[in-house]
């Protein structure tokens, strides 16, 4: 299949890729969108058949479900049902993080086919602020079902160059909305109503919207780091992490390279005939990883003092330039646990336990 890239940076081109984008979808095909995340495979979430083919695409598995965006984020009702008991927070949430990345899981709507919840009695919305994405939506007048346009387990898109890199030739269109402002993939949130003053904010994967960001709303609660509320069925093998929903695997985001965090600079001495790559946060010299090996390349996500969305914006573009490299290993310096930082961390961890496994 050919697969077509669509600019879309002049007003005059934007009417026009909005309509073939709006065809294919109205067809039951799937195209490539940006969202201020990442991009994203999108196909009409109430037609199962459509939805089927971005998991043929993405060679993803049967059992890990998608997200769906709504048009407007008034729809949230035509595929969700929200308990009264968590109506207040989610309304707060919405009202304050809504066109934004933030994802609410909530029981799902008949209409919402099985194949896009992988079967789940839930389902996990959002509304995106990116003008692009919206206009196609609010034309197609219809939710879109839209995973990361990345092949399963893969590093995620934040350019239709990286789109065409991961799915060229097995999708039609991919339009182009320039890079992805975030950079980072959504929060996920479980809200629940523990009998508390506030809610609890079960925080599935952690994103833009920061457990900070949350806090005057609830309370956020990462379930991976305490074992409360979890049977043992939960418990991943290494006891650290588990899955939430089939789709919270511990190891993802991956590059083909063989990856390894790296907490200090002590934990590492690079094997004599070895090639290695260095992702570096702040690229300190200080801190002692730049002159740690004869690094093929270094990439440094925020020169200078450190600045989290700087570094989570070139984040994924990071990872697939280093990989592009064909290292032996890429070396990656811990990011510091606080705001964002605490998303790349995430990433960066999944990928290390995938490639560590090769
Ligand atoms: O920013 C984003 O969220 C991007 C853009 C395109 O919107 N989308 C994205 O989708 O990251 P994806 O499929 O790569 O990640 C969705 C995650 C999966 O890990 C899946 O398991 C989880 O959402 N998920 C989907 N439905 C769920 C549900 N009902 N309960 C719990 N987790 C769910
Ligand atoms: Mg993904």
């Amino acid at each position: 299949m050919e697969t077509r890239i669509l600019p879309t940076d002049h007003p005059e081109l934007l009417h026009g890729v909005v309509d073939e984008a709006v065809r294919l979808l109205a067809a039951g095909e799937v195209v490539a969108l940006p969202t201020e995340t990442v991009y994203g495979l999108a196909a009409d979430a109430l037609n199962a058949d459509a939805v089927a083919k971005i998991f043929a695409a993405k060679e993803r598995p049967a059992f890990d479900p998608l997200i769906v965006h709504l048009p407007h984020k008034t729809d949230l009702n035509t595929v969700a049902d929200v308990p009264e008991e968590i109506a207040a927070a989610v309304k707060r949430l919405i009202d304050r993080f809504w066109p934004g990345p933030l994802t609410l899981v909530l029981p799902k709507k008949n209409v919402v086919p099985d194949i896009v919840t992988a079967g789940l009695p839930t389902v996990a919305v959002r509304a995106s602020s990116n003008l692009i994405f919206n206009r196609v939506a609010r034309t197609l007048g219809r939710p879109l079902a839209a995973p990361s346009a990345n092949h399963f387990g893969s590093i995620s898109p934040t350019s239709a160059n990286a789109v065409m890199a991961e799915l060229g030739g097995r999708i039609p269109l991919i339009v182009d909305g320039g890079a992805c402002i975030h950079g980072l993939e959504s929060t996920i949130v479980r809200v629940e109503n523990v009998g508390e003053s506030k809610p609890r904010f079960v925080i599935l994967r952690p994103g833009p919207i920061t457990p900070d960001d949350l806090k005057p709303f609830g309370r956020p609660f990462f379930p991976g780091r305490t074992r409360e509320h979890r049977s043992d069925a939960e418990v991943a093998p290494d006891g650290d992490a588990f899955m939430e929903a089939p789709g919270q695997m511990l190891s993802h985001y991956a590059p083909h390279t063989p990856m390894r965090v790296l907490e200090s600079p002590h934990d590492f001495s690079p094997e004599p005939g070895k090639r290695y790559a260095l992702l570096s946060y702040r690229g300190d010299p200080e801190e002692g990883y730049l002159n740690l090996a004869n690094w093929v390349q270094t990439f440094i996500l925020s020169p200078g003092n450190g600045k989290m969305p700087e570094a989570a914006v070139r984040f994924f573009f990071a990872l697939r330039e280093l990989d592009s490299l064909g290292v032996d290993e890429i070396i990656a310096e811990a990011i510091p646990e606080r705001g964002l930082g605490i998303a790349m961390m995430d990433r960066l961890r999944k990928a290390a336990a995938k490639t560590q496994r090769v």
